[in-house]
């Protein structure tokens, strides 16, 4: 079994759970997202829609709000898996790669899964190359 497979047989089940509580009546997708870090903690989040549409929330974000929400050292976090129904495998918006290009590690891995064995990935530096940074 390769890393990648480990890791996707390690989160799978706990971004598909997350995408069970998406609240998305607008958009009716469901999108669950969970992040791994260095000490081998995960932290989940969902999709969050509103009716005021520019204020729903990405599931990827909501998980790395989870994760610092939690104790979680910006940086430690290696790996990110999206699962999202009615998407063949969602490539993350630009809102999310920007947050996790500040909170994850800089060589950190993004996952999207259609199902376990149905996958895209890239590295955070291809999904967001020169990436804004506070100086
Ligand atoms: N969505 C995410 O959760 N993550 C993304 O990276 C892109 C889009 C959600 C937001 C909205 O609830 C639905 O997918 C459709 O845009």
């Amino acid at each position: 079994m390769s890393s990648l497979d480990e890791l996707i047989a390690t989160l799978y089940s706990h971004a598909r759970s997350a995408s069970d509580n998406a609240h998305s009546p607008y958009s009716g997708a469901r999108v669950g997202a969970s992040v791994l870090d260095e000490q081998g903690n995960i932290y989940s989040g969902c999709n969050v829609e509103n009716g005021s549409y520019g204020l729903t929330q990405c599931a990827e974000r909501n998980a790395l709000a989870a994760a610092v929400h939690a104790g979680m050292k910006p940086g430690t976090a290696h790996t990110i898996l999206i699962y999202a129904t009615g998407f063949d495998a969602l490539a993350p918006c630009g809102a999310c790669r920007q947050v996790m290009s500040e909170l994850m590690a800089n060589d950190a891995l993004v996952i999207s899964c259609h199902s376990e064995d149905v996958y895209r990935s890239w590295s955070i530096g291809e999904l967001l190359p020169d990436p804004f940074i506070l100086s």
